[in-house]
């Protein structure tokens, strides 16, 4: 029954990400994942259960005839975390979607295809979804009617994703910086200065890497840092000192710390082209800014900047949800289609029985019922008896399936 398909989930639509993790299930030292999934599945009597977890949401997706009410989930949750605290024992309904049948079944679909993420158009939440579903599977807790819904929602998220442009344009800075550094024709053997090694040079780093740039110097207060970093990217670790001296050139620089006046003032500029006069692309994220604004009135450079990628990424992320009507409208379709594909199934599921037991006629009226009389028989009219029955057998196996299909789809 598709009734029977629920959704608890508790998603950064309603909670701040850090709280989430009170509505997850942890395992312990007494017992793993699985083992606290099987026991869930258990004491709730689902027939299935899919668990997904990311950083933005936590997803219970079973298939049961138990009713979903307000007291289902507030013991739903005890048993999740015995240790709860009191406010959200209280809020546990305010901070709760829960879903079932044709809602259940919505929801799944709109998470696949990442209409219901915090950053509309991330597919990685579709590779998330099937991750948790193989893992449940393997571990026995899904079974048929998980398996055809979960088909369903990935044909129909890949539809999403290849006929709407709702993951198209890019929403992060550092990768709309990378995409700016390679529009301006930056050769691979560039050499780079990296500046400041936190997390978002370290998110540069690794895109820089994925894109093959091999000259890579990277520049930070703390050494360790600046090794990791250029660890990331095969290139070389400086301490930030060692700027002030630097002397072998540079085509581009990517600076990014947490220094609240501009580290790239005109006086270390000069010394780090040491002579070289040629235009140079300088991406700057931090805010606020590390280049000194004297270095864009007084040299050649293609200055790349925060405030300018944040609008792009503003826009793109507009561009996404404006998309999400289209993506809607796909999705309508497949879900309008599971009905069918669900019945289709309980039917084959339920003529599954049929070919054995037409064979067991065949042979009962061979071997018992007519017996005697095919014991008179000669050879060749045995032969063609058999021969018709198999035939028979053959034709008959077709005739409920296509009776059913007619009447009920
Ligand atoms: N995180 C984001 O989503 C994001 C996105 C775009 C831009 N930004 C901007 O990027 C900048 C850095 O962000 P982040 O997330 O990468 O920061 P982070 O992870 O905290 O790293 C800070 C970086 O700044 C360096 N630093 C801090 N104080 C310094 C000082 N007094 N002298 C020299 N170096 C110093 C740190 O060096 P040590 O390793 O030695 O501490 C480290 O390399 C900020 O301006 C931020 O607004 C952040």
């Amino acid at each position: 029954m598709l009734e029977n398909y629920k959704v608890i989930t508790v998603t950064h639509k309603r909670i701040n990400l850090k709280d989430i993790g009170n509505f997850v299930v942890k395992p312990g030292p007494e017992s793993s994942l699985k083992e606290q999934l099987e026991d869930m599945k258990t004491v709730f009597g689902f027939n299935e259960l899919m668990y997904v977890a990311t950083c933005n949401r936590v997803m219970y997706f079973f298939h049961s005839d138990e009713q979903l009410d307000k007291n289902f989930t507030a013991r739903f949750f005890n048993y999740v975390n015995p240790d709860l605290s009191a406010h959200w024992k209280e809020n546990v309904e305010e901070v709760t979607f829960t879903y079932q049948g044709h809602y259940a079944l919505k929801h799944l679909f709109d998470v696949a295809a990442s209409i219901d993420s915090l950053v509309i158009g991330e597919r990685q939440i579709l590779g998330q979804l099937r991750e948790a579903y193989e893992q449940c599977r393997e571990w026995g807790l899904t079974g048929d009617n998980i398996r055809l819904v979960m088909n369903q929602a990935v044909i129909a998220a890949k539809s999403v994703y290849s006929n709407t442009q709702i993951g198209d344009k890019s929403v992060s800075v550092v990768s709309l910086a990378i995409q700016k550094l390679l529009n301006a024709n930056v050769a691979k053997d560039a050499r780079i200065l990296v500046v400041g090694a936190g997390q978002t040079n370290q998110l540069m780093a690794k895109f820089l890497a994925k894109h093959q740039f091999n000259k890579v110097a990277v520049f930070n207060r703390t050494i360790a840092k600046a090794e990791q970093v250029a660890g990331l990217v095969e290139g070389d670790a400086h301490s930030l000192d060692h700027l002030y001296s630097y002397q072998e050139g540079f085509d581009c620089m990517v600076v990014c710390t947490a220094v609240k006046d501009p580290i790239i003032t005109k006086g270390l500029y000069q010394n780090l082209l040491n002579g070289d006069t040629d235009r140079k692309v300088l991406i700057d994220l931090a805010i606020p800014h590390n280049v000194e604004a004297g270095v864009l009135d007084e040299f050649p450079v293609q200055y790349i900047e925060i405030e300018g990628l944040r609008s792009l990424a503003q826009d793109n992320l507009t561009a996404r949800e404006n998309e999400v009507v289209n993506a809607q409208a796909i999705l309508e379709n497949y879900l309008e289609e599971f009905p069918i594909l669900y019945k289709q199934r309980q039917l084959e599921l339920a003529m599954r029985r049929v070919p054995t037991e037409i064979k067991a006629v065949k042979s009962k009226a061979i071997n018992e019922v007519f017996a005697k009389e095919v014991g008179l028989l000669d050879e060749q009219t045995k032969e063609l008896i058999e021969r018709m029955m198999a035939y028979m057998e053959k034709k008959c196996i077709g005739i409920p399936m296509k009776a059913a299909r007619e009447t009920f789809l």
